[in-house]
């Protein structure tokens, strides 16, 4: 039995509890989000190859194909392809991130920096083709290259045939040599800022009220030379260096600080801005002090490029890249998971940034990464004088999830607010399975319950490449490979927990809660929350057992009318979803009568209904 008290005042709880996080890993930008569709378009992959490239000959032509350092386009693009043609016929391909899609009938926009030496320069034919080059789904043709760098621009239209896995293709008709760099491919993306369409409607699915950026691991860098350098990944994309990503892949920066704050602006989210805070993850730092205030600077710099006017030098900046307006920000990160830097530097290094910070921006809220009563194990406190809002991290399994449901209800209310800037229950491979869901969505009732102090919240990672070779970490919420996308069972819990929320908390009780026990401990097998807004009550309930539990809603000081009911269940925990069977668990919705309700085995469920 299940009481809602509705004759008791409310909890009012953060209007931003479900947000997302992401950062370069599991190919989630390159060869993902960021839908650029030519691998190693600067031809930095790797030192001695073209690495995604290959050289295409005919019978009778004569060629070769290298990387070149003796003709740089600028100081961030100091590497080209060379191409040789001694005999006409010869030309070169890339195969894309696992293959370049083609959609039917959509227009792709495409560009290069090349540059020609030889006797006589001809038109280049462009196509986008099958592996062996026999079928042809676009094709057009670029004027001769002149003997300068210049960038060329051209588009594809696609016929009406759908590939997987194409690719593009540069054929020179005359001999000469070539020189590319910069070679980019973009299908029409989301409001054309450059993101991935399919994965943005998931996304937006989600409901998501912020999005913290850019990670994660990423925001460290594996060193100093690969932090994230907002100041690298502004401006035109061949003004980009790129860096090594701290998953083991090089990065374009295509994705870069703009990108982020429009795919925010896109889907209506705020930004929360995690900025770089001298701590590196081979475990380098930087004490407090002078040569630790130029990245305080560049945070203050970054922050201004974020929310300055135009009048502002970074304001102007972003002006000047295309968003005139600034973005809305509330809250900044300084750096992340500094609780593994064992040298305890980060209460000075927070305490340098949160100071200059809060004298240029104190309307900002600034967030510790250290701090959290169970995270890390309570490893060191949160920075004296100086904690708003403490980050905690929590990956467990299913059964640890549900075990800690009920961690918030304890926490002191006069300590800092909980931002839980990632969680996960990994358990499924590469995007969870039920059971993971399961433990999510506990997980989920226990942060409802306490929203008043648990102000927000982002699973991760968000996103993972199912192709081979694309999963750097597994149990990941959205899967997709070169064509299509796929949400896990726990995109679909957390997409149902954060459509159906309220702005305030109804105090809850039960009896006879069913409970599951393993090595001698037992916890509960079923969890609820339920928040409140404008007469409509959200009631989430979650049955962890492969039996069904019967449950009985009653409500004090008001009644019931209309209720909607979503299921999301499996057959067994370990069901999921695949890129093969993308629908296999998915909510099922329907109008129901009464607001007791048998939960079947492995569920969960959301009640919405009104009261009065
Ligand atoms: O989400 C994967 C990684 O887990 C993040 O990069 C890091 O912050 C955490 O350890």
């Amino acid at each position: 039995r299940l009481t809602l008290h509705l004759d008791t005042p409310m909890v009012a709880m953060s209007p931003r509890l479900y947000g997302l996080m992401t950062e370069e890993i599991n190919f989630s930008y390159e060869g993902g989000l960021y839908d650029e569709l030519i691998r190693n378009r600067s031809f930095k992959d790797s030192a001695k190859t073209a690495a995604f490239w290959s050289l295409v000959q005919t019978p009778t032509s004569q060629a070769t194909m290298s990387l070149d350092r003796q003709h740089p386009l600028n100081d961030a693009m100091p590497v080209s392809l060379r191409l040789d043609i001694a005999k006409a016929g010869a030309g070169v391909t890339n195969q894309g991130f696992w293959g370049i899609p083609v959609r039917p009938n959509q227009v792709y926009k495409g560009s290069f920096y090349a540059k020609y030496k030889g006797a006589s320069s001809q038109p280049l034919t462009l196509k986008i083709e099958s592996p062996d080059g026999d079928t042809v789904f676009a094709q057009t043709t670029v004027d001769p290259i002149g003997n300068d760098w210049k960038q060329y621009t051209f588009t594809l239209k696609t016929a009406g045939t759908p590939s997987a896995n194409a690719r593009f293709s540069i054929r020179p008709a005359g001999e000469g040599t070539y020189w590319f760099t910069q070679v980019s491919l973009f299908p029409p993306t989301y409001d054309d800022h450059g993101l991935r369409p399919d994965l943005m409607q998931l996304l937006a699915g989600m409901k998501p009220s912020f999005l913290r950026f850019p990670g994660g691991n990423y925001v460290e860098g594996w060193n100093f030379s690969n932090r994230w350098n907002w100041k690298e990944t502004i401006g035109p994309a061949e003004q980009r260096p790129g860096h090594l990503s701290p998953w083991g892949y090089r990065s374009t920066d295509g994705m870069g600080l703009l990108e982020f704050l429009e795919w925010c602006e896109d889907l209506h989210m705020e930004p929360l801005l995690a900025v770089f805070a001298g701590y590196t993850l081979n475990t380098d730092y930087l004490t407090a002090g002078p040569f630790l205030q130029p990245f305080v600077d560049d945070a203050l710099d970054e922050i201004e490029y974020v929310t300055g006017d135009v009048h502002t030098k970074w304001g102007a900046q972003r002006a000047k890249d295309g968003h005139p307006d600034p973005f809305p920000l509330h809250f900044v990160e300084i750096g992340n998971e500094d609780g593994f830097d064992l040298s305890g530097s980060y209460e000075g290094r927070y305490a340098q940034f949160y100071d200059a910070i809060k004298t240029k921006y104190p309307g900002l809220q600034v967030i510790s990464t250290v701090g959290g009563k169970d995270w890390l194990g309570g490893r060191f406190p949160a920075p004296a004088g100086r904690t708003e809002i403490v980050d905690e991290h929590y990956y467990r399994n299913a059964w640890e999830m549900e075990a800690h449901a009920h961690q918030y209800d304890h926490y002191d209310r006069s300590g800092p607010k909980v931002f839980v800037g990632e969680w996960a229950t990994r358990e499924g491979s590469p995007t969870t399975n039920f059971n993971a869901a399961l433990g999510d969505a506990a997980w989920m009732t226990g942060m409802e319950n306490n929203a008043d102090h648990v102000i927000m919240a982002s699973y991760a990672p968000l996103l993972v490449r199912v192709d081979p070779g694309g999963m750097q970490w597994r149990s990941d919420l959205i899967g997709y490979n070169t064509l299509t996308a796929y949400g896990s069972p726990s995109y679909y819990a957390q997409a149902l927990f954060s459509n159906h929320l309220g702005n305030a908390i109804i105090k809850t009780s039960a009896d006879n809660v069913p409970t599951q026990t393993k090595d001698d401990k037992t916890i509960d097998a079923f969890f609820y929350s339920a928040t409140t807004k404008n007469d409509t009550v959200y009631l989430k309930l979650v049955n962890t057992q492969s039996t069904a539990q019967k449950v009985v809603v009653d409500i004090t000081g008001a009644t019931w009318k209309s209720a909607t009911m979503w299921t999301l269940k499996a057959d067994s925990p370990t069901g999921t979803n695949t890129i093969d069977d993308p629908q296999k668990i998915v909510p099922v919705e329907t109008t129901v009568k009464t607001l007791n309700q048998t939960l079947p085995p492995y569920s969960i469920t959301v009640l919405q209904f009104m009261v009065q």
